[in-house]
C-alpha cells in the first residue's frame, strides 16, 4: 500500500500537444535494445576481450551489464565504447546478490538460458512489471536441459536457478513465436555436450545466431515445412569479437511515426537496423500508403542497416495478418496510433503475446486511443480501429511501467484535438534514453506536465 503510493508519488507525468510547424530534421536513435543485451551476454561468455560500439545505455540494459559484472565478468566503458573481459563458457561465478534485472524480460529470460547450464545458486527478480510477466516459458525448457528453478505461482519472479552440472543437450520446437525463448535455449546449449536443436513453426528475430556465429560458434540454419530448424554445437570456444551496436528499429518507429503523421514533416533517422525479421512495420506502413525511402544500406556487424526518410503521407487503414506479429511484435503501440489516423477500420490480428508485454499492450493500447476519443474494440486477440482522421484527444494516459506505450501516447498527441497527458514518462529510459529531447529537436511538442 505505503510502496505504490510512494511510487505514485514519483510519477513524471508529461503533455503531448501539436507542434506549430511540421517535423523535419536528421537524428539517430539509441543502439538496438536486442543486439545490446545479446552483445553484453556474449561478451561475458567468450574468452578474450569484446569491444561495443552503439551499446544502448537504457535501464533494461545497463541491468545485464550489470548482471554480467556480478557473474565475474568485467565490464567496463573505454570512451563512447564498453569493453567486456569474458569468463569463457561454463567461467561464470555466483554472485553475493540477488541479481535485479529491473523492467526486462529479455535480460531475465536470456540470463535463465545461460544460468541453467551454470552449476550456480541464484536467485533472480525484477520490478512490478517484471514480476508479473511468465516465466514458464523459459523455466519448462531449461528443465529438460537438467537445470532446477523455484518459481513464484504463476511461474513468475523473483525465482531461485540452480544450473545443471551435467547438462543435457535439447531438441526442443518453440510452442510461443519468442526469440526469447528460443535464445534462452541456444544459450543453455553453449555450454551443454552434443548439439542443442530447436524448431521454431515462425521465424523470429535471429540477433542470437548471427552474434553466436560472429563470436565463432558452429549454427546452421535451415528453413522446411515444419518450420526454421536451428543446430548449435555445444561448447565452442567463444572468442571476443568487435560489435557495432545499429540504431534500434524499434525506437525509430517513434519519430517516424510521428513524422508521418504530422502535416508536412520531414525527417530522416540515420543507421538505423534493418534486419528483416525486424522490419514488419515498415512493410506495413507501405501498405497503409505511407511514405518511407531507405538509403544508404550497408552491413553492420552482420546485420544490415540503413537510413530512414519518412514524409507526411495520408494513410488508409490496414489489415495486419498474424504471422507478420513476430516481425514487429514491439511496434503495435504504435501502429495502432497510426491506425487511428488512417481513415478507415484496420484489424491487427492475432496479438496474444502483446498480453505478456511489459504490461498487457493489447488493453492498454485499446484504452489509450479510447479515453483520447477513438473507437477501438477487442475481438479475441484482434485489434480493431475505427480511424477517421480526426482524433480528439485530451485524455489521461495510464502507462503501466511500459515505455513503448508512454511514448506511443506522446506521439498520439501531436496529432491531436486536444493535448494528451501520459502519466508518467519515467519508462521511456529502459529502451530509450533521450527520446524527447530527440523528439523535441524535431519539433515535436512534448514537456513535463
Ligand atoms: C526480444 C524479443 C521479443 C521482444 C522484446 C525483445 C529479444 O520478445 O518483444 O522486446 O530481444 O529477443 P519475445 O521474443 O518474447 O516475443
Amino acid at each position: 500500500m505505503l510502496s505504490a503510493r510512494m511510487d505514485k508519488l514519483s510519477l513524471r507525468p508529461h503533455l503531448s500537444r501539436r507542434p506549430s510547424a511540421p517535423l523535419s530534421g536528421r537524428a539517430s536513435v539509441p543502439g538496438d535494445k536486442s543486439i545490446s543485451h545479446r552483445a553484453l551476454m556474449f561478451g561475458a561468455l567468450a574468452v578474450g576481450q569484446t569491444r561495443i560500439s552503439g551499446l544502448l545505455e537504457g535501464d533494461d540494459v545497463l541491468r545485464t551489464a550489470a548482471a554480467m559484472q556480478a557473474l565475474g565478468a568485467e565490464v567496463s566503458r573505454d570512451g563512447a565504447d564498453w569493453l567486456v573481459a569474458g569468463r569463457g563458457i561454463g567461467g561464470l561465478t555466483e554472485p553475493e546478490d540477488v541479481l535485479d534485472m529491473g523492467n526486462s524480460g529479455t535480460a531475465a529470460r536470456l540470463l535463465a538460458g545461460i544460468l541453467a547450464t551454470h552449476p550456480l545458486y541464484v536467485v533472480v527478480t525484477g520490478d512490478s512489471s517484471l514480476r508479473k510477466r511468465p516465466m514458464g516459458r523459459v523455466v519448462e525448457p531449461l528443465c529438460a536441459v537438467g537445470a532446477q528453478f523455484f518459481t513464484r505461482a504463476g511461474n513468475r519472479l523473483p525465482m531461485t536457478i540452480l544450473g545443471a552440472r551435467d547438462p543435457m543437450p535439447l531438441s526442443y520446437r518453440l510452442p510461443v513465436a519468442s526469440a526469447q525463448v528460443k535464445s534462452a535455449v541456444l544459450l543453455a546449449g553453449l555450454n551443454s555436450p552434443g548439439f542443442t536443436e530447436i524448431e521454431e513453426p515462425e521465424p523470429t528475430r535471429d540477433h542470437s545466431e548471427n552474434m553466436l556465429r560472429h563470436f565463432g560458434a558452429e549454427i546452421s540454419v535451415t528453413d522446411a515445412a515444419t518450420g526454421r530448424h536451428i543446430r548449435l554445437r555445444g561448447q565452442p570456444e567463444l572468442r571476443g569479437a568487435d560489435i557495432a551496436v545499429p540504431g534500434d528499429p524499434s525506437s525509430a518507429a517513434f519519430p517516424l511515426a510521428a513524422a508521418l503523421l504530422v502535416p508536412d514533416s520531414h525527417i530522416t533517422i540515420s543507421g538505423t537496423g534493418l534486419n528483416p525479421l525486424r522490419t514488419g512495420l515498415f512493410l506495413t506502413l507501405r501498405e497503409m500508403g505511407a511514405k518511407l525511402t531507405v538509403t544508404a544500406q550497408r552491413q553492420e556487424g552482420g546485420e544490415p542497416v540503413g537510413d530512414i526518410t519518412a514524409s507526411y503521407s495520408e494513410l488508409r487503414a490496414v489489415d495486419v495478418p498474424p504471422g507478420r506479429a513476430p516481425s514487429m511484435i514491439d511496434e503495435y503501440p504504435i501502429l495502432a496510433v497510426l491506425c487511428a489516423a488512417a481513415r478507415g477500420t484496420s484489424r491487427l490480428r492475432g496479438l496474444t503475446e502483446l498480453r505478456v508485454k511489459e504490461s498487457d499492450r493489447l488493453s492498454a493500447t485499446a484504452a489509450m486511443l479510447r479515453v483520447n476519443g477513438v473507437n477501438v474494440e477487442i475481438e479475441d486477440d484482434d485489434l480493431i480501429i475505427h480511424g477517421t482522421g480526426a482524433i480528439p484527444g485530451g485524455g489521461l494516459v495510464e502507462t503501466h511501467m511500459d515505455h513503448r506505450l508512454a511514448m506511443s501516447a506522446l506521439v498520439l498527441g501531436q496529432i491531436t484535438a486536444q493535448p494528451v497527458l501520459i502519466d508518467d514518462a519515467r519508462f521511456i529510459d529502459t529502451s530509450f534514453p533521450g527520446f524527447l529531447h530527440l523528439m523535441r529537436g524535431l519539433g515535436a511538442q512534448m514537456a513535463a506536465a
